[in-house]
């Protein structure tokens, strides 16, 4: 999950290493252990620390200088957090540099017959061995891009790699397997970075590269080719729609306020799905005898969401199940259709479900915000939520859009199902439409409410969200984002009806109680829940559209959402869980878009 990026100007009087500082800091949400930078002028230099590059170093005086330049932001897995395994990794010589994003599997075998020839290795980190490698390979050939291919051929694993040596000035390679890669083409500079955004003030036009493949950034211009043929790829650039001023924080504390502020803005994009492809996913939905849906945090908690609908709209059965177990679990066939959903598009587990149902000849569809990003790619089929980059590692306005899409697939299916009458359906189509309204409605007239709960419950670390039905992913969705940003320990259940079967001891005057009450049929239940709760002294906050006298009563709190049919409900009801989380950790004193542990886009399994 650690963000690489490398920047080659054609003109080689230009200075990019603000540049490539910049599109560091783009990048550090991916991880922020630790940081380094390598230029070419005229000696290899390098520079790198622990902790996060934007505490350390001042873009105006950014300490090297070199018109070619790659750097790395480390999202430790492989040796701890320290300065030594920070990157890059650099050869004996010190002539060759290596960033690197993913795992090289086979490092151990490779670091002992490397250490055998009498290489010297200064960190404890699975890249380095691919400096040695290259170096190694160099005492056969003069050719850098030649022996740079030998090495990445005896890797194992997944790796998106940029390479620089100071006896070639000026190139850049970029190697990719498994874990993403982008290269940008701009006016007078190329890029290749972990992803769009990182570059995206200097270039739209990008070609997201497929495994086995690498570029060669020069000063003469770029060359795509694969790795186990050494031929050249044809591959044309693409134009991302977004614009660098929405991946901006602009007036707002943290990246993950602006994300969920500006829902009602993004929800509005989510309408524009590609129509024939909605078409080919809706056959393709209907004409499978078993339905998957399978992603990861939460994704996974749109695909519950997607589970209910489909039950409800369509009778059609949707079996959820996490990416990390879909192999353990599904029973995957020519007649299987899976729906992959993911913000990133490159999350290791759905990308290895994906892999494993396309073996198994199952039918795949993608639901995904990043574009070209491999799980866009590797679908049969992929709608796109249109939610624009989101930055901050808790996902907010990419879950309301994934659910938007999933909405638009299920009204299509209710259609050709005949469950419900046409009128019925075009009444919801006419609601999902309204919700960018009522999005907006809500975040306003529940902002300050919310703030103030906060301030009460900031000192209960425990928390337990339940819901039952739709509720559920909404409960789901809920503690997630407290407990990611901050590590405060809170639990979800299957259903609020699992509390008596057990969990129900933990409650007490130390915990607070989030209960999701729709208003369905299954209110006299959760009212049932809250009682429980309340009877053992846990605080509760309610989350309505109906907040009747019993439930004013019964509660220690009440955040009235608007009134919505209750299928649209989980749009709503998650607003002020987004924003109680937000808020909760700012009155720690913590930075919500810097979770501990964790990074926005999961490369590993
Ligand atoms: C990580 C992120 C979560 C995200 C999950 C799935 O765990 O921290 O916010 O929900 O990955 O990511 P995806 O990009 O596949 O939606």
């Amino acid at each position: 999950m650690c963000g690489i990026i490398g920047v080659v100007s054609k003109k080689k009087s230009e200075n990019v290493m603000p540049i490539v500082y910049e599109c560091l800091c783009n990048l550090e949400y991916r991880g922020y252990d630790s940081f380094g930078f390598a230029t070419v002028n005229p000696h290899l230099h390098v520079l790198k620390n622990v902790g996060a590059v934007s505490k350390f170093i001042n873009q105006d005086n950014f300490p090297l200088k070199g018109s070619l330049g790659f750097a790395h932001t480390r999202w430790a897995t492989h040796g701890g957090v320290t300065k030594a395994n920070a990157h890059p990794h650099t050869d004996c010589t010190n002539t060759i540099g290596v960033v690197h994003n993913g795992i090289i599997s086979n490092h151990h075998e490779l670091r002992k017959e490397l250490i055998k020839k009498g290489h010297v290795f200064r960190s404890e980190t699975d890249t380095e061995i691919v400096a040695h490698l290259i170096e190694e390979e160099l005492k056969t050939t003069s050719d850098f891009e030649l022996a740079a291919v030998s090495a990445v051929r005896k890797l194992v694993g997944s790796f998106a790699l940029v390479i620089g040596s100071s006896n070639f000035p000026d190139v850049l390679l970029a190697f990719r397997k498994e874990s993403p890669l982008i290269i940008g083409i701009g006016k007078d500079k190329f890029f290749a970075a972990s992803d769009v955004i990182s570059f995206l003030k200097y270039t739209k036009k990008m070609i997201p590269l497929d495994d086995y493949e690498y570029a060669i950034l020069s000063r003469d211009g770029y060359m795509i080719k694969d790795w186990r043929t050494m031929n050249p790829v044809n591959k044309r650039p693409k134009t991302v729609n977004w614009d660098f001023e929405m991946a901006k924080k602009g007036d707002y504390d943290s990246f993950m306020e602006k994300e969920i502020f500006e829902q009602p803005l993004a929800f509005r994009e989510s309408f524009y799905i590609d129509k024939p492809t909605l078409k080919k996913v809706v056959q393709t939905l209907l004409s499978a005898k078993r339905i998957y849906v399978t992603a990861s945090g939460t994704s996974y908690h749109a695909g519950l969401v997607f589970q209910y609908l489909l039950k409800e709209l369509a009778n059609i059965s949707v079996i959820p199940v996490i990416s990390s177990e879909f192999q353990n679990l599904a029973i995957v066939d020519e007649e299987t259709a899976v729906v992959f959903i993911s913000q990133s598009g490159e999350t290791a587990d759905t990308l290895t479900a994906l892999r494993y149902v396309k073996r198994k000849g199952g039918k795949t569809i993608g639901i995904v915000n990043v574009v070209g990003s491999s799980i866009a790619r590797e679908c049969e089929a992929t709608l796109y939520i249109n939610a624009g980059p989101e930055i901050a590692v808790c996902a907010t306005k990419s879950y309301l859009n994934q659910l938007s899409v999933l909405y638009q697939i299920s009204f299509e299916l209710a259609k050709h199902r005949g469950i419900l009458g046409i009128n019925e359906i075009e009444a919801l189509e006419d609601q999902l439409k309204q919700l960018p309204e009522l999005i907006k409605l809500t975040l306003g007239s529940i902002n300050r409410k919310v703030s103030e709960i906060a301030k009460d419950i900031q000192y209960l670390s425990k928390s337990f969200y339940i819901g039952r039905g739709i509720g559920v992913p909404t409960a789901k969705e809920g503690s997630l984002k407290l407990r990611e940003i901050t590590y405060d320990f809170s639990m979800s259940f299957d259903g609020a009806g699992e509390l008596k079967h057990g969990s129900i001891s933990l409650v007490d005057s130390d915990m607070f109680v989030v209960a999701i009450v729709q208003n369905d049929e299954t209110y006299d239940d959760m009212i049932g829940n809250i009682q429980e709760c309340k009877s053992r002294n846990g605080k509760v906050i309610t989350i309505t559209s109906n907040p009747t006298s019993e439930l004013i009563e019964k509660s220690d709190y009440v955040i009235e959402v608007p009134e919505a049919n209750p299928l649209l409900s989980p749009v709503l009801y998650i607003l002020p869980l987004q924003l109680l989380a937000v808020y909760v950790t700012k009155l720690r004193g913590l930075n919500p878009d810097r979770p501990r542990a964790l990074a926005k886009s999961v490369t590993v399994k």
